[in-house]
């Protein structure tokens, strides 16, 4: 914690506010310290969160979707879903509002040093894993191959679009897209593929031509990974999304033979204190907020089934 009474926000300024998804529930801050000295003292790693806070209406840890690397600002990107979330999206650029933090465990950036890195992507749910890649671009040759499978229900929910336009375009990282779009839920039935998005062999995903260069794909995310089959030779995976894809997708993973100490997942649970005091966010004896949000497949197997 950065400050002396750990339940104090620090203030911060709104520094720029944009929508980031078709359906204008999304949006990203990047948000300022008032004051440098606080700026200094808020040291982040990627993985971890934050409680944003405005007065009157109360807090929500969101994840950190900045890099320690990207210096000047922190960035958040947030789902309108109730009482603290929409006071936050009516704010306007030059707003002060609070956060306090950071808190939680972060994704093992040390111990990956030397080994391939497959991050694995759902939804708004990537907020983290932006932060992950672009500290992993930063220290680029601390690792071998970076690969990025992303994927959102259509085009018009990915977030970031302008940086993952970017990301395709580079030869130090591999990036693939999924969208399910036009597909449903029950596959692709007799519909064709989005325009400009690849069809996955959806019968058999691994049979699936990818060629150089092209990266956007309909499939759901898991399908996806089975299409790249990333080499799970050292390597880690570390994966973000909503419960259904890390559910799905850990099977594949494990099938290409990544270990479940080297599959690792970042956890939201309901929380209020965020730094373990409170007892709200418990799964058996481990506290999310504390102890996590960041587990491995190989910690997730020993907690209650229900996770
Ligand atoms: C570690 C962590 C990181 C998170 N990162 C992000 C992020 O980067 N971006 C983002 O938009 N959201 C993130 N969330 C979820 C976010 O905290 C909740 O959406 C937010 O607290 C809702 O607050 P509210 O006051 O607007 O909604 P409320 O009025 O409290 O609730 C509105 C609805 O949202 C549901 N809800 C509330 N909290 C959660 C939760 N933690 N998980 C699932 N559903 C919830 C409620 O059940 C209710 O249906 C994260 C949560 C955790 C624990
Ligand atoms: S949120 Fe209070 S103990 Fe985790």
């Amino acid at each position: 914690m950065s400050e002396k009474n750990p339940y104090v926000p620090i203030p911060v300024t709104i520094d720029k506010a944009i929508i980031e998804t078709e359906d204008r529930l999304i949006k990203t801050f990047d948000l300022v310290f008032r004051d440098k000295e606080d700026e200094k003292r808020f040291k982040y790693m990627p993985g971890q969160f934050a409680e944003l806070s405005i007065l009157g209406k109360g807090e929500s840890p969101i994840g950190i979707a900045s890099s320690p690397t990207e210096k000047g600002f922190l960035k958040f990107t947030v789902m309108k879903v109730g009482l603290v979330t929409i006071a936050l999206h009516e704010l306007e650029e030059g707003s002060i509002m609070g956060v306090r933090g950071p808190m939680g465990n972060w994704y093992p950036a040390e111990e990956m040093k030397g080994q391939n890195v497959v991050i694995v992507g759902g939804g708004f749910a990537f907020t983290t894993l932006r932060s992950l890649l672009i500290y992993l671009l930063s220290h680029r040759k601390d690792y071998k191959d970076i690969i990025c499978i992303y994927g959102a229900r259509n085009p018009g929910l990915l977030c970031y679009r302008d940086e993952l336009d970017e990301w395709a375009k580079r030869d130090d990282m591999t990036l693939y897209l999924g969208i399910d779009w036009k597909f449903g839920p029950e596959g692709p039935i007799e519909e064709p593929a989005a325009e400009g998005w690849e069809p996955v062999n959806l019968k058999d995903p691994t049979q699936t031509k990818l060629e150089k260069g092209k990266y956007k794909f309909t499939a759901f995310v898991p399908q996806l990974v089975q299409a790249v089959k990333p080499a799970a030779k050292d390597a880690y995976a570390i994966v973000c999304g909503p419960p259904i894809m890390i559910k799905f997708t850990i099977p594949v993973l494990t099938e290409l033979g990544f270990l479940p100490e080297r599959i690792v997942n970042s956890l939201e649970m309901r929380m209020k204190c965020g730094i373990g005091k409170c007892g709200r966010c418990n799964i058996g004896n481990k506290y999310v907020c504390k102890d996590g949000p960041v587990f491995t497949y190989k910690e997730l197997q020993n907690l209650p089934k229900e996770y």
